[in-house]
């Protein structure tokens, strides 16, 4: 089974799909968990996986901070993640001779296909000397250009661990304001934003809470624009939102990030309302149990890497998993 029994996803399941869609559902979760065991493979899955995928098979679910952890410690010999392109990408930087795969090679990311490893070149010459953070929603190739990365769990830690005045962030520019706000340092951005978090506004915000009669509390990911996380009660990454909840002082919550957390948190804190986005992320939304069925069947699709991108890539990613982690 995933990080959840069976008994414990049916009951999680049953509280959100009809009967025959799990009838449909059981077979697919039953058959991936079988293959997990025979080919000695972990499943990591992102808080955006449809509650099907995110507790039917999912061993291992979090953030992308602590997916790329638990990618690089894992001793399976096939990882699978659940996710996106560059995140299957960080697994295989941070364990690259174990096979990695990922059900669709096309499950990209909008961040990630803004910036392109001779944009970072650029604006190195542009600003010789200044420390690059990239965001870890970039591919291999910019990884390898950067001095370190950060996701939305550290990136303002990350930030202000670097002995610089002056930052280059990358490529989120809304995550790059948000950081900006908290630092004295200089931070230098460039245009590329998520498709689904730019989607909303402070306006969403005040009307929810306006309706609610001000009983809500409101948590969004720090890839809104800075208006929108201004007007947040918390803002942090995915895995960092969750932790809100269980504290989050009001039973109204108003939840805004990718569509499908707010599904499984549903399923999570039934003692909660939730008012949640509709909004979903057309990448994450490529991984479902029948491509991950046959991915494991076919050991496909594998993960490549080029060893000299590997090897530059895996010191910016190391370097955040050490600040972050405190290791040595
Ligand atoms: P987290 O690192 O917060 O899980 O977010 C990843 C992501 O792609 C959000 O859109
Ligand atoms: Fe990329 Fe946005 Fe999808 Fe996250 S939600 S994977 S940032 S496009």
């Amino acid at each position: 089974m995933g990080a959840y029994t069976e008994e414990e996803t049916l009951d999680k399941l049953s509280k959100l799909y009809i009967p025959s869609e799990i009838d449909q559902m059981l077979p697919l979760i039953r058959e991936i968990n079988r293959l997990k065991k025979e080919k000695n493979a972990v499943l990591l899955g992102h808080n955006y996986m449809t509650p099907d995928v995110f507790y039917g098979i999912s061993d291992i679910v979090g953030d992308s901070l602590y997916l790329s952890k638990m990618a690089g410690e894992t001793d399976a010999d096939i990882i699978l993640f659940n996710g996106v392109h560059f995140m299957a990408e960080t697994a295989k930087i941070l364990s690259p001779d174990k096979k990695v795969l990922i059900a669709d090679l096309k499950a990209g990311c909008s961040l990630a296909e803004s910036i392109t490893r001779d944009d970072v070149k650029a604006l190195k010459a542009q600003y010789p000397g200044v420390p690059v953070v990239t965001y870890v929603n970039c591919s291999a190739e910019v990884k390898a250009e950067t001095d370190v990365c950060c996701t939305s769990a550290n990136a303002q830690f990350i930030v202000d661990s670097l002995d610089s005045d002056t930052v280059i962030f990358l490529p989120d520019e809304y995550l790059a304001q948000n950081v900006q706000k908290n630092t004295k340092k200089k931070i230098i951005s460039h245009p590329g934003r998520c498709m689904v978090h730019e989607m909303y506004t402070p306006m969403d915000i005040e009307i929810t809470r306006q309706r609610l009669g001000g009983d809500v509390t409101v948590i969004s990911h720090p890839e809104y624009s800075r208006e929108v996380v201004d007007r947040s009660d918390f803002s942090g990454s995915t895995s960092q939102m969750i932790d809100f909840v269980r504290s989050a002082p009001s039973k109204n919550i108003l939840l805004i990030t990718e569509c499908s957390m707010g599904d499984n948190l549903r399923m999570e804190f039934p003692e909660k309302h939730f008012v949640s986005t509709c909004q979903t992320c057309p990448h994450m939304k490529k991984i479902t149990l029948e491509k991950v069925r046959d991915a494991l069947l076919e050991e496909k699709f594998e993960i490549h890497l080029d060893p000299e991108i590997i090897r530059l890539a895996k010191n910016s990613v190391t370097r955040m998993l050490e600040l972050s982690y405190n290791k040595k």
